[in-house]
């Protein structure tokens, strides 16, 4: 298959297992990487010593090309990235973040370096700022959503317009089908998130796992936009919010209640 996502991580397939927070240790990436897909173990969750540990365990576990997922906002990002560069990651997803700030460090210290945006600014800021490939991700993904409330469907051929670089399309996408139609609408590769979540190999609690794979439509919502948008199953928890909220307006401001 001649695939400019085989190429830049050299993997077998177009396929990469999306960073999430608590569900993709280095069990979850190394099995993804060994069947040819590019696993991420999600730092977001981790404290800087617990990274390191999963790195040297995912780099024990494969010798296929495994990355690094690094949310932005995370308080003590500088040892992330240290790690990372320490520990020899060739592969690192940004998100949640400016790209501008850390891509031409990991840039040059030789690590390939994707952005995750959910919308066509942010792709040409990412790939002002030097990164190798975008993943375009839409409303439908699972935790971090965007404001714009742009479908995949919409986005991958908004994005792949309005970049040069290779695009990885995420949201919504767990099957054959859902990843030809992405390609066929100009994706390069896809990034799957929630269809790992209920995988033997993820971290996620058995309880998550099993609202996952038992969610049915209507059970997943975007929520607390004003502060950062995130779809969320709608579990007995949210609907305690959401009880509470109505008690006291102003303590949570889930504005789409
Ligand atoms: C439980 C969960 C946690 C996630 N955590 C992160 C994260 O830490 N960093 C990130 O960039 N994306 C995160 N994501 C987004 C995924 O990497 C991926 O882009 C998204 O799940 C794709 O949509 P899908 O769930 O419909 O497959 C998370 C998604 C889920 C479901």
């Amino acid at each position: 298959m001649d695939n400019s996502i085989l190429k830049l991580f050299n993997t077998e397939y177009p396929i990469v297992q999306g960073g999430m927070i608590w569900c993709s240790g280095w069990e979850l990436a190394s099995a993804v990487s060994n069947a040819g897909g590019l696993g991420l173990i999600g730092s977001g969750s981790m404290y800087p010593e617990v990274l390191v540990d999963h790195i040297r365990k995912c780099k024990a576990a494969t010798n296929k090309p495994f990355g690094v997922n690094i949310p932005l906002l995370y308080p003590n990002i500088e040892e992330h990235i240290h790690s990372v560069i320490e520990e020899g990651v060739k592969v690192v997803f940004t998100s949640a973040g400016n790209p501008a700030t850390w891509t031409k460090k990991l840039k040059d210290n030789g690590i390939t370096v994707v952005h995750v945006t959910a919308n066509t600014k942010f792709a040409k800021k990412s790939e002002d700022a030097g990164v190798d490939a975008i993943v375009a991700e839409g409303f439908e993904a699972g935790g971090h959503n965007g404001r714009e409330e742009t479908t995949t469907l919409c986005l991958i051929p908004m994005i792949k317009q309005a970049v040069k670089i290779p695009v990885i399309a995420a949201g919504g996408i767990g099957t054959g089908r859902g990843m030809l139609a992405a390609m066929a609408l100009g994706a390069d590769g896809v990034q799957i998130g929630s269809r790992f979540v209920a995988s033997k190999e993820s971290s996620a609690d058995i309880h998550f796992k099993n609202a996952v794979i038992n969610a049915v439509e209507g059970d997943t919502k975007l929520m607390l936009k004003q502060v950062t948008p995130v779809r969320l199953l709608k579990t007995s928890f949210l609907i305690k919010c959401l009880k509470r909220k109505q008690e006291v307006p102003a303590l949570l401001n889930f504005q789409n209640y």
